[in-house]
């Protein structure tokens, strides 16, 4: 039995001797047979099957209810049991002989499991701490021409647009900002990129799911977009990957990352960056690398000392991730959206954020009543949200993202607790 196994099956056999029927199915799926999990639990709504994968995200029986999965979600308990493992058995040696003894080797695994997730060659993907990291590595190491600009939106990612802003500032790169309100309809979202992409232009940045609004873009149509224009196009998958299933060979953009620690579940800290093979003379590595190693994606990889074991943790968080399946989270996300947006008096001051691709992010909004204040409410019960500005128009949100664990409880508890609010 793989030292990875160990503590997976060590819960199996707990649960199996708590209640055998309900969870071999489920267990059993997690590392031996997939198909086993297939006659069951397919639906967001199938309860059985929910109610005892709740049980196995410690968060789930706190009093704090997170409902902000978009920043940041917890893993479940066996990958929990497994990180903490790795923390320990690095802490009782020498870090960087766990890091060449075990890490490495669970690195690479997880690099092979992502590439058949997102559909892309294991060779060009490195694994990092998160999307910013990708994200900031890519925009400052791209070489872009002279006298070219920059396309981003203003529902992209700040920290992006500012690493973006940066650069054009030293380089003397144009900077554009297409300044769109979503929701739009897909040519609508294309026609607005197309206004500022040109033959000038040499990088895109596009988000595939919008961090604020919650908004599926159509990635593959504004790549090609900006392959007719001859730019760069680079893909922020923070909010996708895990969500939604996809296909970076399908893309076909040249640069792509995101994080782990959102909806693949995975120890926090823990993300991906992909160049793609024709491109990889065009991003310098960041971080100080050898120069025979410009050849090579070893110039993305020597990110100094870290924590080696969140990395080895990740391929556990895969597993389990994969036991789910990415079409299922996004079944049960959606399900639980739409309970809750069904129990809130549309009437009332909070109005919802229209989404015609429905996932884990959804948004409130009002025109008289604050939605700080209301998130200040919701805390004081305990219950977690975020506020997010949408920039094109200076109205904030309230971003609602439960993750799959949750159930209609919580939910009931979370609209109980807005309409509970007095209205200001
Ligand atoms: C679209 C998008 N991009 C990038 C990021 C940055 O993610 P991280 O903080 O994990 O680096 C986020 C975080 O919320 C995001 O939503």
């Amino acid at each position: 039995m793989s030292e990875l196994q160990y503590p997976i099956l060590t819960k199996i056999n707990e649960i199996r001797r708590m209640d055998r029927r309900s969870f071999l199915g489920f267990f059993q799926s997690c590392l031996i047979a997939p198909a086993v999990l297939e006659q069951v639990g397919q639906e967001g709504n199938d309860r059985k099957y929910w109610r005892n994968l709740r049980k196995h995200y410690p968060i789930a029986a706190s009093r704090m209810m997170n409902l902000n999965n978009g920043s940041v979600g917890t893993v479940c308990l066996p990958v929990e049991e497994k990180w903490f493992e790795n923390i320990k058995k690095m802490n009782r040696q020498a870090p960087y002989e766990f890091e060449k003894h075990v890490g490495q080797r669970f690195v690479e695994k997880s690099l092979q499991s992502i590439s058949k997730m997102i559909d892309c060659d294991q060779e060009c993907l490195v694994l990092n701490r998160n999307a910013t990291e990708g994200l900031t590595n890519i925009i400052e190491g791209v070489k872009l021409k002279k006298g070219s600009n920059v396309v981003a939106a203003s529902f992209d990612y700040p920290y992006s647009i500012n690493a973006l802003k940066h650069k054009c500032k030293r380089e003397r790169l144009e900077f554009r900002s297409l300044d769109i309100t979503l929701p739009m309809s897909d040519d609508e979202i294309l026609n607005a990129y197309s206004t500022k992409i040109d033959e000038k232009t040499s990088f895109v940045l596009i988000t595939a799911v919008t961090h604020r609004e919650g908004a599926l873009l159509p990635v593959k149509k504004l790549v090609n977009l900006c392959k007719e224009n001859g730019a760069y196009s680079c893909v922020d998958a923070a909010q996708l990957i895990g969500q939604f299933s996809h296909s970076v060979k399908h893309y076909d953009c040249d640069f792509y990352a995101a994080s782990l620690h959102k909806w693949v579940s995975a120890p926090i800290g823990t993300g991906i960056m992909y160049v793609k093979k024709e491109k990889l003379k065009d991003v310098r590595g960041v971080f100080a690398s050898y120069e025979k190693d410009e050849n090579s994606y070893v110039k993305y990889k020597h990110l100094g000392t870290r924590n080696f074991a969140s990395e080895a943790s990740v391929y556990s968080a895969l597993l389990w991730h994969d036991a789910i399946g990415t079409d299922r989270k996004l079944k049960r996300l959606q399900y639980l959206q739409k309970y809750w947006q069904e129990k809130l008096d549309e009437s009332g001051p909070f109005k919802i954020l229209e989404n015609e691709h429905a996932n884990g992010l959804a948004a409130l909004y009002s025109d008289g009543q604050s939605v700080v204040q209301l998130k200040k409410h919701l805390a004081r019960n305990n219950i977690h949200t975020k506020v997010v500005k949408q920039l094109s128009n200076n109205r904030n949100l309230l971003r609602i993202s439960p993750n799959v664990y949750h159930n209609e409880k919580d939910l009931d508890k979370f609209v109980d607790a807005i309409k509970d609010y007095k209205l200001k």
